[in-house]
C-alpha cells in the first residue's frame, strides 16, 4: 500500500468512499480546494489501482486540525486508517503541529476508538453539531506530540499496524 498526497486525480476516486462514508459527504469542490492549501496535507492510501482511504488536515498555528478520514467499506478493520493516520501525523508534526485535534460524531463509535488508540482524549462537545441529524460533536485534544510519552506511542502504533497492506 502507497500513501502519498491527494491530487486533482485522485478525487473522483475520493468521492466514491467519501458518499458510501458521511451522510453529509463533502462535494468534489470542497476537496479541490482543501488539496489546494498551503496549510493543508490530504493523503490517499492506494493499492495498486485502487483507492483503499484517504485522509486530511490543516495546520492552524502549532494545531492540526484532522478534517477527513474514511477506508473503503469493504477494506476496514485491517489498519488502513491507523496507517492513514500514522502518516498524516508525522507530515502534520513535520510542518509545526504539536496539538492535534478534531471533531467527531458521538455515535461513531470505530472513530472515537481509533482516534483514543492515538492518544486523542474527549475535551468538550459541541451541541446539534452535526445539521443533518443535530447529533453532538465530541471535540477530541492529544497531548504534545513532540514530548517523549507521544513519540513512544507513535513507535508502538507503526509496529503495530506495519502489516497493514
Ligand atoms: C473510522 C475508519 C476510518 C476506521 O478505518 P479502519 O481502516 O477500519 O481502521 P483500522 O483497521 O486502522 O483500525 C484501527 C483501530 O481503530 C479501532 N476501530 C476501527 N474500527 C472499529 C470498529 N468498527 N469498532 C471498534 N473499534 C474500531 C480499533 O481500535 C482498531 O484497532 P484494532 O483493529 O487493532 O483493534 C472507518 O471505519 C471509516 O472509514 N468509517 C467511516 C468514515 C468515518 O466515520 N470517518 C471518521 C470521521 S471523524
Amino acid at each position: 500500500m502507497a500513501i502519498r498526497r491527494m491530487r486533482e486525480g485522485d478525487i473522483d476516486d475520493v468521492m466514491a468512499v467519501e458518499q458510501g462514508s458521511f451522510s453529509s459527504p463533502w462535494t468534489r469542490d470542497m476537496y479541490l480546494r482543501e488539496i489546494r492549501k498551503a496549510e493543508g496535507c490530504y493523503l490517499v492510501a492506494r493499492r495498486g489501482e485502487e483507492l483503499a482511504g484517504y485522509c486530511g488536515a490543516l495546520l492552524i498555528l502549532d494545531e492540526a486540525h484532522v478534517m477527513t478520514l474514511a477506508v473503503r467499506g469493504d477494506l476496514r478493520r485491517r489498519g488502513i486508517g491507523a496507517r492513514l493516520m500514522l502518516e498524516l501525523i508525522e507530515r502534520m508534526e513535520g510542518m509545526g503541529a504539536r496539538f492535534l485535534t478534531l471533531e467527531v460524531r458521538r455515535s461513531n463509535r470505530a472513530a472515537i476508538e481509533l482516534y483514543s488508540s492515538f492518544g486523542f482524549q474527549i475535551m468538550g462537545e459541541r451541541m446539534n453539531y452535526y445539521l443533518d441529524n443535530m447529533e453532538n460533536a465530541y471535540i477530541m485534544w492529544t497531548d504534545d506530540i513532540t514530548a517523549p510519552p507521544y513519540r513512544e506511542r507513535m513507535r508502538a502504533l507503526r509496529e503495530r499496524y506495519a502489516y497493514a497492506v
